[in-house]
């Protein structure tokens, strides 16, 4: 046995406050439709924050939380597609402006909206041979800056934020079970990149990835049970990656899953790729709804394709 355990959380979220009824005047939609196709009431923009101010908040207030200082961290993995540089990393910039010592392995894993779960079954590999072993994961989006505001159907989706946990690895702790997967598709959805000339831009089509999306998850909550050989009632609480409210229900009444069991905050941040898990971990930490002892279920899914499920406890 040997595995990581959360030890604190943190997050940040940009101060512009986005509304439907903003977006409403500058493309052709309406509040109505957004509510009632996505759940999104809001989401947030950065004007003078940068992905680096973002990480670094959430990244210091995991910390405090859990208690940790830098220089005991022994890793730092930020899940991102939206770093302010190509290169450096985000995970770099977080060397900088934390202090993380130099031996401290810092770098950016791109799973998309999965990307959070790539990083903490990374972070549980990594620290098994890290001198230190506490670890900083890390999802963080600024998707504002790839927001095609002429295709009304992914526009009002997507939202900036960065969410950020303290893990411990220790020999006795139970594996997380992590289950990743990916379909390497072009086509669903993503960004554009290196073959389309700048500036990149998200494309996506609703439909399918909504039926790849609502197939991922019943796959990556039964996975991740048989690996762990848990049972649903082992679980104290839900966590869903918040691309679609519509999502989530399903889920949700597929397996019966209680309201005190499962969260969203989907209506007040949109769908904030990578950061959009770490959002709703702290938030329930902050909220007394987990805590030491708590094992959560988090699933994930999203471009690549890709898709993720982990079991993580709370230390
Ligand atoms: N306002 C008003 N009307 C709109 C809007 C809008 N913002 N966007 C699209 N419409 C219209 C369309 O033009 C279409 O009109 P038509 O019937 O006259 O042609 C109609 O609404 C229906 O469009 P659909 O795209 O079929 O709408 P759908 O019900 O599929 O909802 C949505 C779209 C919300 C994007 C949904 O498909 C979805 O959530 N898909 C999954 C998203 C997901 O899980 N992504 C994975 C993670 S994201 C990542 O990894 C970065």
């Amino acid at each position: 046995m040997s595995g990581i355990k959360i030890k604190g959380t943190g997050r940040f979220v940009p101060a512009k406050a986005i509304t439907n009824e903003y977006l409403s005047t500058i493309v052709d939609t309406n509040d109505e439709w957004i509510t009632s196709r996505t759940g999104i009431k809001t989401r947030f923009h950065c004007t003078t924050e940068t992905h680096t101010d973002m990480c670094v908040g959430a990244a210091r207030q995991a910390l405090e939380n859990a208690g940790i200082k830098p220089e005991e961290i022994g890793a730092c993995v930020v899940a991102t597609f939206s770093a302010d540089y190509l290169s450096p990393s985000a995970g770099c910039m977080l060397q900088r402006e934390l202090g993380l010592p130099h031996d401290t392995v810092c770098f950016d894993l791109n799973a998309a909206c999965s990307g959070f779960l790539f990083a903490l079954h990374t972070m549980e590999c990594l620290l098994a041979a890290a001198p230190r072993k506490y670890g900083l994961v890390l999802g963080a989006e600024m998707l504002s800056r790839f927001i095609n505001w002429e295709d009304r159907g992914t526009c009002v989706l997507f939202g900036d934020g960065a969410g950020a946990v303290v893990v411990e690895w220790r020999e006795d702790y139970p594996s997380i079970h992590a289950l990743l997967g990916c379909h390497g598709d072009p086509n669903m959805l993503g960004v554009t990149g290196a073959e389309k000339p700048a500036p990149a831009r998200i494309f996506m089509h609703g439909q399918p990835t909504f039926k790849f999306a609502v197939q991922a998850v019943p796959y990556c909550i039964d996975q991740v049970l048989e690996r762990s050989g848990k049972t649903m009632d082992d679980v104290d609480f839900f966590v869903f990656h918040q691309a679609n409210a519509r999502i989530i229900d399903l889920a949700v009444r597929k397996y019966h899953i209680p309201p005190e069991k499962y969260y969203k905050n989907i209506q007040k941040y949109g769908n904030t790729s990578a950061a959009s898990i770490p959002l709703v971990i702290s938030e329930l930490h902050d909220l007394g709804k987990v805590g030491p002892g708590s094992r959560i279920l988090v699933v994930g899914f999203g471009g690549g394709l890709t898709w993720g499920g982990a079991l993580i406890e709370f230390a």
